[in-house]
């Protein structure tokens, strides 16, 4: 065979493997057998091996892949992977339903309905026709690479008729495939999956892709990112166009004209859910119509066009074995229950949380009831309440802990919280859960140094505050001889430690655990002071001067550099390297905005949340509401009340031509 004879015929065979795969995968029709599919396959890779140079990125032999991966590359989603609100009840739903109309000032809301699949959600992009990323979801700005793993998955186009494309959907494993991957691991002694959603994840991210290849995943389609600049107009042909370019959507989504045919949907696949084959943990809703999605808006992390109806958990019933509490980083007390093993969901349920002593006390709780558990949001384990008809007479009444389970201190309570806290600032407990906070993920990001290493470090007097973490060099002879902590352990541990000290402020100010400061506080004090010099000066009220600062927050960030201890564990922490700056993206963009406060109001072309983004991005600011100190209302269409108050207040008004004219003149 000449080599252009071997491309005429390689495009031949490719075609047909492509459809037959669409007719097996997406239509659960398949047209030929197994064999024939192999028989054709082993053609295609016999020439493919012959002529190299035809092997096409989007060949069905590169779904065959026997790549080992080290890890995965880190991705950045163009277009943030959001989450969606909960309902959990008829009221939630109406509620939703008149946001909307309110927001939208029609009478009458059209909705489509899609079963919501428990499974992961995947990002596809297609450039020039071609499969070129699958990533998941990550934090929703960042996930991995796993485009090896992806393309194990037969119904996923690996070319499509349409050039560009970024398509959203969830990655499942049904229940059948589910089973029989946990028997066979039973088989070879392995632990289970806990559920199909665990056993997809696990998969998904699976480094072997053989091992992926084997296990079938699959995967339904049902967003299609800025599919209104595609010239479509609702979320019932976003899923139709996606059909049209053979992807595998879920075919139980329906179009409902107001919220009482949503109603009746979620009814009706209520007791059908486990008739699927296939997990799915509610029904999401979503608005129809595309080009209300802007003036309805987001939240910081959700669209508040779609929500999530999450069917009701399962209540079970166990016995209460015992109660004892625990005590939380800022010194809180949790109440736990030792429960009789039961399983709820997917997995072995042993402990739950009971909250605070006012919960158990509230509800009569005693050792030895019966009790009700389920998982809250399906995850965390919860008692409910106890079955007070079957309770034994010589039950003990429960009385709440009154000293720390870990240092003994008497506890305290304010007046008219009703949380008990351990104020004793050296309890063990509260010091190691804190070191676990400052190396955590979101804050200094310090990897490899486990709850028990850090346990352990603090037992042995190497670690009793954050600065310490910078001198564990020292002991690094006695370090290595932990168990199953080698030198390279040590090495990885400590290179991840020198690489937090040039952290940008706002992780550090998140570490140290400062009151009411979480994330978001962290990135609004560092955008704004620079410094930590700069922000320990600050008073109240220079600090209730930042939107979104409450007088709680200032107070309690000005308290915290009041204390003596705390300005000389940041003197030690500057001293052993750590930077206590604000490092921008782009230091040089980031003045743009300065001291500039915007509002956004109306239709633009893009989510809100993009704009906020991008001026918070050049250090701006956003406000809800139009006031003397706004410097620029951004203004789209429809723009209502908010346009009305910029003109009388003489605030400068842009529409986002001009926006995007003030971000690209210079200096
Ligand atoms: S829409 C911006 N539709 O549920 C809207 N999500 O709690 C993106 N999910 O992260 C989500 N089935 O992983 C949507 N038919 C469906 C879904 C679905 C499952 C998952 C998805 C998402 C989570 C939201």
């Amino acid at each position: 065979m000449t080599f252009e004879q071997a491309k005429k015929r390689s495009l031949l065979l490719k075609e047909q493997l492509e459809q037959w795969n669409y007719e097996y995968y997406v239509n659960d029709n398949p047209s030929v057998s197994d064999q024939e599919y192999d028989r054709v396959m082993q053609e295609l890779i016999a020439i493919e091996q012959r002529y190299s140079k035809l092997i096409i990125i989007d060949s069905p032999t590169q779904r065959v892949s026997g790549q080992v991966s080290k890890k995965f590359n880190k991705y950045v989603h163009t277009i943030q992977m959001l989450s969606l609100g909960n309902a959990f009840n008829y009221d939630d739903l109406i509620h939703f339903d008149e946001q909307i109309k309110e927001l939208t000032g029609f009478p009458e809301v059209e909705y489509t309905c899609e079963l919501k699949i428990d499974g992961l959600s995947i990002s596809l992009v297609y450039d020039n026709h071609l499969l070129v990323m699958g990533a998941t979801r990550g934090d929703g700005l960042t996930g991995e690479d796993v485009t090896v793993n992806i393309k194990q998955i037969k119904s996923i186009p690996l070319r499509i008729d349409q050039p560009t494309l970024t398509v959203r959907g969830e990655v499942y494993l049904s229940v059948e495939e589910f089973n029989k991957i946990n028997e066979e691991r039973g088989e070879n002694g392995e632990s289970e999956f806990a559920n199909p959603r665990n056993a997809a994840a696990g998969t998904l991210r699976q480094l072997d892709s053989t091992i992926v290849a084997k296990r079938k995943l699959n995967a339904f389609l049902y967003y299609y990112v800025n599919a209104l600049q595609d010239g479509i107009q609702s979320q019932y042909e976003a899923l139709q166009r996606l059909e049209q370019l053979k992807f595998k959507t879920n075919p139980e989504y329906r179009y409902c004209s107001n919220i009482a045919a949503v109603w009746a949907y979620i009814q009706e696949y209520e007791p059908k859910r486990h008739q699927l084959g296939y997990e799915i943990d509610g029904i999401v809703i979503k608005v129809n119509n595309l080009n209300l999605y802007n003036r309805i808006g987001y939240t910081a992390k959700n669209p508040k066009w779609a929500i999530a109806y999450k069917f009701p958990a399962k209540v079970v019933v166990t016995k209460l074995l015992n109660i004892f509490p625990s005590v939380g980083r800022t010194g809180r007390i949790t109440y736990n229950a030792v429960l009789d093993p039961v399983r709820i969901a997917g997995t072995i349920v042993r402990a739950a949380t009971l909250h605070n002593a006012d919960f158990i006390i509230e509800r009569d709780i005693r050792i030895g009831d019966n009790v009700q558990v389920k998982k809250a949001g399906d995850i965390i384990p919860e008692v409910i309440n106890c079955v007070v008809a079957c309770r034994q007479k010589n039950a003990q009444k429960w009385y709440e802990a009154t000293h720390c389970p870990e240092c003994n201190s008497l506890l305290e309570r304010v007046e008219g919280e009703v949380d008990q806290y351990c104020i004793n600032s050296v309890c063990s407990k509260k010091i190691t859960r804190g070191l676990e906070h400052y190396c955590s993920r979101n804050a200094m990001n310090i990897e490899g140094i486990s709850e028990k290493i850090i346990e352990r470090l603090f037992k042995l007097g190497y670690l009793k505050s954050f600065s310490n973490l910078y001198q564990l060099e020292q002991y690094r002879a006695e370090i290595i001889e932990f168990k199953n902590f080698g030198e390279k352990s040590f090495e990885n541990m400590i290179a991840s430690i020198n690489n937090s000290k040039n952290n940008s402020l706002e992780r550090l100010l998140f570490a140290l655990g400062i009151r009411h400061v979480g994330q978001k506080t962290a990135k609004l004090l560092a955008r704004q002071f620079k410094t930590i010099d700069n922000l320990a000066t600050m008073n109240i009220e220079q600090l209730s001067i930042i939107n979104d600062i409450g007088p709680i927050v200032a107070a309690s960030v000005v308290d915290y550099f009041a204390i003596p201890d705390n300005q000389q564990e940041l003197a030690l922490l500057r001293q052993r390297g750590v930077k206590m700056e604000y490092y921008a993206t782009n230091q040089h963009l980031a003045q743009k905005f300065e001291n500039y406060r915007f509002v956004i109001t109306g239709v633009l072309s893009k989510p809100r949340e993009y704009f906020k983004e991008l001026i918070e991005s050049y250090g701006g600011q956003i406000s809800e509401n139009v006031s003397a100190k706004t410097t620029y209302l951004l203004a789209g269409g429809y723009a209502g009340n908010k346009l009305v108050k910029a003109q009388k207040l003489n605030v400068k008004i842009i529409n986002e031509e001009e926006f995007q004219q003030l971000l690209n003149k210079g200096g």
